[in-house]
């Protein structure tokens, strides 16, 4: 068994149809610690010495956030520049996260197809997270692949939430149970194109 702690970083929670219920499944699966980052530090207060804590208790480490500008909401930014100091993430001492894994969970408004050289995004999901990629190298963690929902805003009606839901608890069991998942997506996407319309 494996401890797991989930950092959820959504600023407009009463518009999510992704995360926000991913959350929620999240909340009802033992031996996964939720944290809901814009609750705790609405003024972006981080505690510092509280979640480098968090950290050291846990051996998993999930970040759920939808995508914005190709990147994360600015809280986890915040977190990543406040928590993960110097002496305890990196430098002299620096090895309290070595050997933990790090998982993005994501929701993405564009589609599969967009995320890659071909279509209008450019580039593939994994390759414009590579600088979360590459701190989780630098800090000494494991990176999993993103585990992500494309075409976030008509998963609901087209009736992919509740597959994905599922996809995602069989994940956070199996991360629990210190298994390393093969069910992320968002690297390899066939090359297709597609325009904004
Ligand atoms: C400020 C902002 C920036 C966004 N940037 C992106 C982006 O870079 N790529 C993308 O595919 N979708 C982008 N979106 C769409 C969101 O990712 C999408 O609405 C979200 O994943 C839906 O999940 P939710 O229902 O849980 O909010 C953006 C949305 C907002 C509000």
């Amino acid at each position: 068994m494996s401890s797991v702690l989930l950092l959820f970083a959504h600023p407009s929670q009463h518009k999510s149809e992704v995360c926000m219920p991913m959350y929620r499944v999240a909340q009802s699966v033992p031996g996964v610690t939720c944290v809901d980052l814009y609750a705790d530090y609405p003024t972006f207060n981080i505690d510092i010495v509280t979640e480098q804590q968090r950290l050291a208790a846990h051996q998993g480490v999930i970040w759920l956030f939808p995508l914005y500008w190709y990147s994360t909401p600015a809280i986890l930014k915040e977190w990543q520049d406040l928590v993960l100091e110097y002496g305890f993430a990196y430098g002299p001492g620096g090895t309290k996260l070595h050997g933990k894994s790090l998982l993005c969970a994501l929701s993405a408004g564009g589609s599969e197809g967009s995320y890659c050289a071909e279509g209008y995004n450019h580039f593939g999901l994994r390759q414009l997270l590579s600088p979360i990629e590459q701190t989780a190298s630098l800090i000494g963690m494991d990176y999993l692949p993103p585990f992500a929902l494309f075409g976030a805003r008509s998963a609901v009606e087209e009736g992919r939430l509740g597959p994905h839901l599922a996809r995602w608890r069989q994940l956070l069991e199996a991360l629990v149970a210190g298994e390393i998942p093969d069910t992320a997506c968002g690297a390899g996407v066939p090359a297709k194109r597609e325009t904004l319309s």
